[in-house]
């Protein structure tokens, strides 16, 4: 008895310290319209499904009031979809109930999705008030007829006005969303618009390559032959060079796709990138939580109907047994431009990734595209570009 009391107060005393880190997603699928190479579950003109939808999230979230008890929520990623074209009201409301039903006394990091064109004042004051501090923008390129081309409804003059305001009001950490080898993207385009931010001064850039998605428009004026992509060669150089002129403008390429300042990496997205837990609610959003990976309905009505019999709405579920995660974990970690640190590796998984996959890391370094020190594994430059190649050899 003695020592049981002894063991409960000392875990009282140590707080929540002892308590495992938690990133939380929200999955918000209204959008103004749909982009022509957009394949996310994101609708347009479902503005009426708004208010419900919202309410069964917040459902959703008392499924998993008793479950999440011994997690610290760490950051909060807001995403879509297009967030921020719900009236402020709806993101007050889904925060603060996060507040009021899991343990958020320690969130780091609190992230919404932007698209410019549909901020104001009055939303973005509704942010502050809430907790929100990272905005991620949407901009894509400053060029009006690429905008146009590629389907987006905004104008390089909408998104100037949105960032004036973000910073007028006081977030402090503003990412945007960039893309690269788009139809009839040159060069020029690209650093164009990677100068400007680094003249505004953002902190954070994530600086995609275009994948042609299969259910999209533009994957469908491609294979007719209606629009012309950049050719490989071109679209690897607007790659590099984008990595190169930020690297020298005070930029840390800290994964694939993403360049920050000093302190501004995000760390909503380093949690998917390490495997750490993670819960997703909302339709088609995804979860890691205790060994098991599960995902929800990617539909209104199923999602809807489970939470109204109370159940929770999974549409899938994996059980991640350890060769997996290992396999995950590299190939996540790998991402990361510091790469996998082997000391980590072993901590994690009581074993040398070198007992595991010998073979395939000697192969890969002697190719040029691993980088293999005492402490460190990484991509090459060269390895970068030819990722695909050495994850495949990293699967179970
Ligand atoms: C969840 S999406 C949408 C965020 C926000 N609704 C917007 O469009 O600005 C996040 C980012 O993914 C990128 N993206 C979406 N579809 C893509 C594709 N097919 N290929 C490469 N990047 C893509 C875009 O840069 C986009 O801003
Ligand atoms: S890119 Fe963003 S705005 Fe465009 S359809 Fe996809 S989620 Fe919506």
């Amino acid at each position: 008895m003695h020592t049981f009391w002894c063991a409960l107060n000392l875990s009282i005393l140590r707080g929540r310290d002892w308590m495992k880190e938690l990133g939380i997603y929200i999955h918000i699928p209204f959008c103004r319209s749909k982009c022509y190479y957009c394949d996310f579950i994101s609708f347009p003109k479902l503005d009426n499904k708004i208010d419900g939808y919202v309410d069964y999230i917040i459902k959703e979230m008392d499924l998993y009031q008793n479950l999440l008890g011994e997690y610290q929520v760490k950051t909060i990623f807001i995403g879509g979809g297009t967030p921020s074209y719900l009236e402020g009201q709806y993101i007050y409301k889904i925060l603060y109930n996060i507040y009021k039903k899991f343990n958020g006394e320690k969130i780091e990091e609190i992230t919404i999705e932007a698209n410019p064109g549909t901020l104001n004042k009055e939303k973005l004051k509704i942010y502050k008030e809430i907790g929100i501090n990272r905005i991620s923008l949407g901009v894509q390129s400053l060029n009006d007829s690429l905008l146009k081309e590629i389907g987006r409804t905004h104008t390089s003059m909408d998104f100037y006005n949105s960032y004036e305001l973000i910073r007028n009001i006081g977030f402090e950490n503003v990412n945007v969303d960039l893309m690269f080898g788009l139809p009839n993207q040159t060069m020029d385009d690209c650093m164009r618009t990677l100068e400007e931010m680094v003249r505004l001064n953002v902190e954070h850039i994530s600086y995609y390559s275009l994948i042609l998605e299969e259910n999209t428009l533009m994957n469908k004026w491609y294979k007719e032959g209606k629009i012309k992509l950049p050719n490989e060669d071109i679209e690897r150089e607007m790659y590099h060079n984008g990595i190169k002129y930020l690297e020298r403008n005070g930029y840390k390429h800290y994964e694939i796709s993403n360049f920050s300042k000093e302190g501004f990496q995000c760390k909503h997205n380093l949690i998917y990138w390490k495997v750490k837990p993670y819960v997703g609610f909302g339709i088609a959003a995804h979860s890691n939580l205790k060994g098991k990976r599960f995902w929800n309905y990617n539909n209104f009505n199923k999602y809807y109907e489970s939470l109204d019999k109370g159940i929770f709405p999974t549409e899938g579920e994996e059980n991640i047994d350890k060769r997996m995660e290992i396999a995950e974990y590299l190939i996540l970690g790998l991402r990361l431009i510091e790469g996998i640190n082997k000391k980590d590796f072993l901590n994690r998984f009581n074993i040398k990734v070198e007992d595991i996959y010998e073979d395939e890391l000697k192969k890969h370094k002697e190719q040029g595209l691993l980088y293999i020190d005492d402490e460190w594994i990484r991509f090459t430059s060269r390895g970068l570009d030819l990722s695909d190649i050495v994850n495949i050899d990293l699967l179970p």
